[in-house]
């Protein structure tokens, strides 16, 4: 199992025990990161540690480390388990209190808890591409912060799960928001779609790289709130995220994108994605 972080102390990962009475067990109150690592490197940890930093911030949490901290004792971590291939999960809870809805006291302190885990890429599904079904959105309405509480999230993707499908594409009403764990965009005539990054999705760490990439290279974009039907009209469909990267999307309810196979644009920005990557952490 190797070792993990336990509120800044790498320790061995089957001794870091939290409280039944912590809030993230009992309440889901605190707020995670996903972290990728190619070749012993994270990727985007900037990025990430502003997000987790910001998600915290909008809870009410106060984080214990400084980010610079946080990013010294993960590439600690990362050395003590040897990762080359994989990921970094890391997720701050409010702390270990008696019961109470209420935030406890302020001399709790915050639970920081990261492990790590041996990960490849999804190269199979990148050059096929997957299956996804449509669902209607429940969740609420901040879904801007990385909260700990997936319950619409997860039942959404055992949804997919038990449909055969890669991911399910959530909508609230008309409007196409974002997968149950990545961020959609559609290409029609050239030109990618994907919606704004407000407090109806999450705003993807890879969306933005994607965007950038998109804007060095001369693809055009538009964030913009996009609908069922324009899903169904598609010339490409693909989704992003941390562990996914850029993956194409072949089918929706059964049906076809267009011809059924990863098309242009999608296949370009997988070779810039993987560029970026290298840029980074190193040749893959
Ligand atoms: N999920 N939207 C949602 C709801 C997500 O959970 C995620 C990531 C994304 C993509 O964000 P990013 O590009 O920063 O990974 C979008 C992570 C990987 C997870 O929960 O495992």
């Amino acid at each position: 199992m190797g070792f993990a972080i336990l509120n800044g102390e790498i320790i061995e990962r089957s001794n870091a025990m939290v409280d039944v009475e912590d809030r993230g067990y009992q309440f889901g109150d605190g707020v995670y990161e996903v972290i990728r690592v190619y070749n012993g490197k994270m990727f985007t940890v900037e990025e990430h540690l502003n997000r987790f930093e910001r998600s915290s911030k909008n809870i009410g949490i106060t984080l214990p480390f400084a980010k610079e901290q946080v990013k010294e004792q993960l590439e600690n971590l990362i050395k003590k388990n040897n990762l080359q291939l994989g990921i970094i999960y890391m997720q701050v809870t409010r702390g270990t209190a008696p019961r109470n809805h209420t935030f406890p006291s302020g001399d709790v302190k915050p639970t920081v808890v990261a492990y790590t885990k041996e990960l490849s890429r999804p190269t199979e599904n990148m050059q096929t591409g997957v299956k996804t079904i449509l669902v209607e959105d429940i969740r609420w309405l901040r879904c801007d912060i990385k909260s700990l509480n997936l319950l619409g999230n997860i039942l959404a993707k055992q949804q997919a799960a038990e449909a055969g499908c890669f991911e399910s594409i959530q909508h609230r009403g008309e409007d196409v928001t974002e997968g149950s764990s990545s961020n959609i965009f559609i290409v029609k005539n050239g030109v990618i779609h994907t919606h704004p990054s407000n407090n109806l999705i999450l705003k993807g760490i890879t969306k933005d790289v994607i965007l950038d990439l998109c804007s060095k290279n001369g693809i055009a974009v538009e964030e913009r709130v996009f609908t069922k039907e324009d899903l169904n009209n598609a010339d490409e469909v693909f989704l992003s995220s941390t562990t996914a990267e850029v993956m194409p999307i072949v089918k929706i309810d059964g049906r076809k994108v267009k011809n059924g196979s990863p098309e242009t644009v999608t296949r370009r920005l997988q070779a810039l994605f993987t560029e970026e990557i290298e840029n980074q952490c190193g040749k893959l």
